[in-house]
Parts: C-alpha cells; structure tokens; sequence
C-alpha cells in the first residue's frame, strides 16, 4: 500500500503539528475538527508555530504559505469528508477512552479496507481501540510527542491483534515524517507517559508538601539534572488535564496509588486552568 492520503483528526495541541509534519513530508493531509471555530484555532497555532520556522530560516514565507493553502483547502468537520479517502489516519481528539472508541468505530464504517488507523494516545489500551472497529489487525499506536514538528522520537504500539504488516507501513510512515520510531508493548502508559507523568506527579506532591516551591523544583531540574524543562513548565505545556487524564487511565488499569493524580493537579483541572492552551496553570501566561 502506498500512503498518499493522511487524516488527522482533532486539531488541538498535538492534532496541528502532526497535520503540519505530514503536510510538509509531502502527504496530502485532511484535518477533521468537530467545530469550525477550533479548526480556526487549530490552524492559526499552526500559522504562528511556521511563522518561528521562517524566521530561523527553515521554511520561506512562500513555503507556509501554500503549506497553509493546501491544509486550509482540506479542513473539515465532516468525519466523512476528511477520512474517506485516508489512507492513513492519526487520531489526536481528547483523551477519552469512550470517545476515542466511538472515533474508531466510525473511522472504521468511513474509510477504506487498507486504511491504518493510528491513535495518538498516551495511554490507553490500543487492543481497546482496534476491537471498536472490524480491522484489529490495522489499529495501531502511534504517540507522538509534543511539539510533534520538533521531537524526534515516537512510540510505536503494537497491540495484540495489529499485523506485522501494519507496523512495518507505519514504522516506514513514521521514518518518512523524519521521525524515528521506537516499538513498545501495549502496556498502560507504554514508557514514556509512565515515566513522565510519575515525575511530574511526584513533583506536584513534593510541591503540596511544601519540600519546595513550583519554580525552585523546575530551577532544580534544570541546574542539577540539565532537563530543558522542569515538571510545572511541562505540565502547563502538556496541559495538565491530559497529564490528569494519563495518571487516572494508569490508576483504573493498575490499581497503583502513584498513578492516583495529586490534589492539586486536579484542582487546577477543575478550575479549568490547564497551562498554556488556557492562560493560566502552574504559572500565569496572561502577560
Ligand atoms: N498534549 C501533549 O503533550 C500530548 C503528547 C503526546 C500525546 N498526546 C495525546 O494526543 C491526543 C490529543 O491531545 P492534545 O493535547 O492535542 O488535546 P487537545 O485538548 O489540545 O485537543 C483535542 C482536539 O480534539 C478535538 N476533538 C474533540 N472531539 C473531537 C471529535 N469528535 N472529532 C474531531 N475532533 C475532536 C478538539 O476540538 C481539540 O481540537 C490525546 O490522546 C493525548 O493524550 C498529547
């Protein structure tokens, strides 16, 4: 099968830089958003994430612009329009299992027999996703990481019933993208989230303990580890709902109190401060 045609569906944090690295891999890419109103968004972010490109010399104004023409021309909020001649799609929508599966199934009515279908979660299980639909062998894991255009690695999920065949097109997918993909077994959180949402949780309890303070642990993580980001700086970048969201998904399939999210982290999610994307979450970006 020869990808051509990709679909990314959900254009929020994560939805518009995968939409713009396909596009720019010379794949002609459809995104599908449930309202006009956050495709405007979403392909404004994109704008503005080119326009940094440009001025470092990596893309010319003429290059974003037909970059932008051609993903504006297939923009849609019709499921259908945008997935049915996809021969790759990567689900990107919020972190919700039950609408995640609601996704696939109609993904599976909409588009043709050979369409992988990838999702871009960070932790739920991929065998949950493929028995939503009536091709298991070509649903697959796909976890990007954020910025999608900047970070090279990507988490390839294999559930038990995907074909070798299905990850062998999207290992080559993901290569063509200039990616490097990495297999991991279909386990909660797979290896990243699990790693990192610990970190991040961790330091959300230390910071409730009062052992220090937001900006003196990321201070921390930068002068005694070298990270380029503490964990407050990465939860406001994630967004602290999908971090919530990732901790809750690891607890129900462990059991494990270290995955039950922190206080805290819950009440800035109720509060609807969930970093960047809302101007307000560990720290203030209103200025
Ligand atoms: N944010 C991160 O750093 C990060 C990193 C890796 C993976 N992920 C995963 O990527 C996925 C997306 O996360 P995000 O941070 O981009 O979320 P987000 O909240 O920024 O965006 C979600 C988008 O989905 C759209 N959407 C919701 N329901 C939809 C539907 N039925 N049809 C079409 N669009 C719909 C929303 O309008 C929104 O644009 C999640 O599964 C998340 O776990 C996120």
């Amino acid at each position: 099968m020869i990808i051509k045609n990709v679909c990314v569906v959900g254009i929020g944090v994560m939805g518009g830089g995968l939409a713009q690295i396909c596009a720019q891999a010379g794949y002609d890419t459809a995104i599908v958003s449930r309202s006009e109103a956050s495709l405007e968004r979403g392909l404004k972010s994109i704008q503005r994430g080119l326009e940094i490109f440009v001025k470092r010399g990596r893309i010319t104004e003429d290059g974003v612009a037909t970059l932008m023409s051609a993903l504006r021309a297939k923009a849609t909020t019709s499921l259908e329009e945008g997935a049915k001649d996809a021969d790759f799609v990567i689900e990107a929508v919020y972190e919700d299992l039950e609408l995640k599966k609601q996704l696939f199934g109609e993904l599976d009515r909409i588009c043709p027999e050979h369409t992988i279908l990838a999702t871009n979660t960070s932790t739920f299980p991929i065998i949950a996703l493929a028995m939503a639909t009536r091709r298991p062998d070509k649903v697959i894991g796909t976890h990007f990481m954020n910025p999608p255009p900047l970070i090279h690695g990507v988490e390839i999920i294999k559930s038990l019933m995907t074909a070798e065949e299905t990850v062998k097109q999207t290992d080559e997918f993901v290569r063509s993208l200039g990616k490097e993909p990495i297999e991991v077994k279909d386990s909660p959180g797979f290896v990243v989230s699990r790693m990192i949402c610990l970190v991040m949780n961790e330091a959300v309890r230390m910071y409730e303990e009062g052992v220090a303070s937001v900006e003196d642990i990321d201070k921390i993580s930068h002068l005694c580890f070298n990270w380029p980001m503490g964990p407050f700086q990465l939860l406001d970048l994630i967004g602290i709902d999908i971090v919530a969201a990732v901790l809750r998904a690891m607890y129900v399939e462990t059991g494990s109190e270290r995955f039950k999210p922190a206080l805290r982290m819950v009440q800035l999610e109720r509060a609807g401060w969930t970093g960047r994307k809302a101007g307000k979450g560990f720290y203030d970006y209103s200025s």
